[in-house]
């Protein structure tokens, strides 16, 4: 295998206590739409403050690059330039940020921040999000934007497009528009392109447990079982991410893609065979099991409801949720289940309602007033909790999860 040029070597990706600077990003990003959650602006500030680090060890900076693929309004963008001004008020990153800037309607009528956006800079197109970037960078300090925008659909994308505003590649790549199994493909191209993602690069799937792109956490499983990533673990209420360990090609991700039954229904979109689609949740879910990280592991169980269903096979799907509903601990909400049942419930009759709720005593339970209180109170505890990165390769975790085998067999 090759010898990986790991970033996190020198700098150590790591805060103990992180709370403080997401508040006060937040305070200057303010009620502007955005797609993430506590621990993604946490760790995204960081992500840009370690990079910022390692760049001004030089004597002269050397200017480094990050591709975020899915701006919306900008906020992925903003946090890692951040963290990165935590550094230096002149930091020497560039950031290449791409959408198609067309936001579905159903957003743009109801969504009242989206309405409050489009009232204060007329409209969701990138001159708009770049007034709003410009106003939140001088804010912060900075006397330049290093946020370019780029107007395009990532499915007409080329390694040329990308390499002509970053020659040596990007350290960072922010994956949050791989939507469809056909842009999951093409985004795996950039991954597995040493010129686009160099070795130690590392790439944030925002989507990782969604529901809704099931192809992100299997193309994640892939690249890591290829070896081609390693994966970073950052807490239990960070989603993982990965870091380039090798340069090698791994042939196309979604390589069965069917229409789905259900029109407009991209979930329900074959994109593999259900026994790679349950090969690589069970090993993940092995792996995050042996970690502690039971929230992701629930979810995951729900993406193996969706692979059901995507198969057609919505008996076992059925039994598959009835099961989880009994065994769902009570300090975990039970959203991502409720989530598999409509699915389900939409694929039996025809009829899409997500507001139908799988009525059971032990989701009554689990909805009772002390334990949403304590569920609510045990949330903003986790603000307090430190982001301490750890890697992991394929390696590291094979002999993990055999070392446990064994331990649990004698
Ligand atoms: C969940 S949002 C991204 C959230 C964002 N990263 C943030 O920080 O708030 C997903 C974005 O992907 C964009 N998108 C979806 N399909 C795309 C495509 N084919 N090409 C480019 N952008 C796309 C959407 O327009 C949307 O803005």
């Amino acid at each position: 295998m090759d010898d990986p040029k790991y970033q996190f070597e020198y700098c150590g990706l790591s805060s103990w206590f992180h709370y403080h600077n997401v508040r006060c990003s937040s305070a200057f990003w303010g009620d502007t739409p955005s797609g993430l959650g506590y621990s993604d602006i946490a760790l995204y500030t960081l992500i840009g403050r370690v990079l910022e680090h390692y760049s001004q060890k030089n004597v002269t900076p050397t200017e480094y690059c990050i591709l975020d693929l899915g701006t919306y309004f900008g906020h992925s963008a903003f946090s890692v330039v951040y963290g990165a001004a935590t550094v230096s008020k002149d930091p020497a990153l560039r950031v290449l940020s791409v959408d198609t800037f067309k936001q579905p309607q159903w957003l743009v009528e109801n969504n009242s921040e989206v309405i409050k956006f489009i009232k204060s800079y007329g409209s969701t197109e990138p001159d708009a999000i770049g007034r709003r970037l410009d106003l939140a960078f001088s804010q912060i300090g900075l006397t330049r934007n290093p946020v370019q925008l780029l107007s395009r659909d990532v499915l007409t994308l080329t390694a040329g497009d990308l390499l002509a505003f970053a020659p040596k590649g990007y350290r960072l790549i922010m994956v949050d528009c791989a939507k469809t199994p056909e842009l999951m493909n093409r985004i795996v191209q950039f991954l597995t392109d040493s010129r686009v993602c160099p070795m130690g690069a590392i790439a944030l799937f925002q989507d990782l447990f969604d529901w809704h792109a099931p192809w992100n956490v299997y193309a994640l499983w892939r690249l890591f079982k290829e070896g081609v990533f390693s994966l970073v673990r950052a807490g239990t209420a960070v989603t993982p991410f990965a870091e380039k360990a090798a340069v090698r090609k791994v042939g196309t991700i979604c390589d069965q893609i069917k229409e789905s039954p259900l029109v407009t229904e991209t979930w329900c979109t074959a994109f593999t065979t259900l026994e790679n689609e349950m090969a690589a949740l069970d090993e993940f879910i092995q792996i995050f099991r042996g970690w502690g990280y039971i929230g992701a592991v629930l979810k995951l169980r729900c993406l193996k409801v969706g692979a059901l269903l995507r198969d057609g096979r919505l008996d076992e799907a059925d039994g598959m949720i009835k099961k989880l509903d009994q065994i769902w601990p009570a300090q975990f909400a039970d959203y991502a289940l409720q989530n598999a049942y409509c699915r389900l419930q939409h694929l039996r009759t025809g009829q899409k309602d997500l507001s139908l709720i799988l009525d059971t005593p032990a989701h009554r339970f689990r909805s009772s007033f002390v334990l949403k209180k304590l569920r609510y109170m045990w949330a903003r505890l986790m603000y307090l909790r430190p982001v301490r990165c750890e890697r992991m390769s394929q390696v590291d975790s094979l002999v993990r999860t055999s070392i446990r085998k064994r331990v649990s067999v004698h």
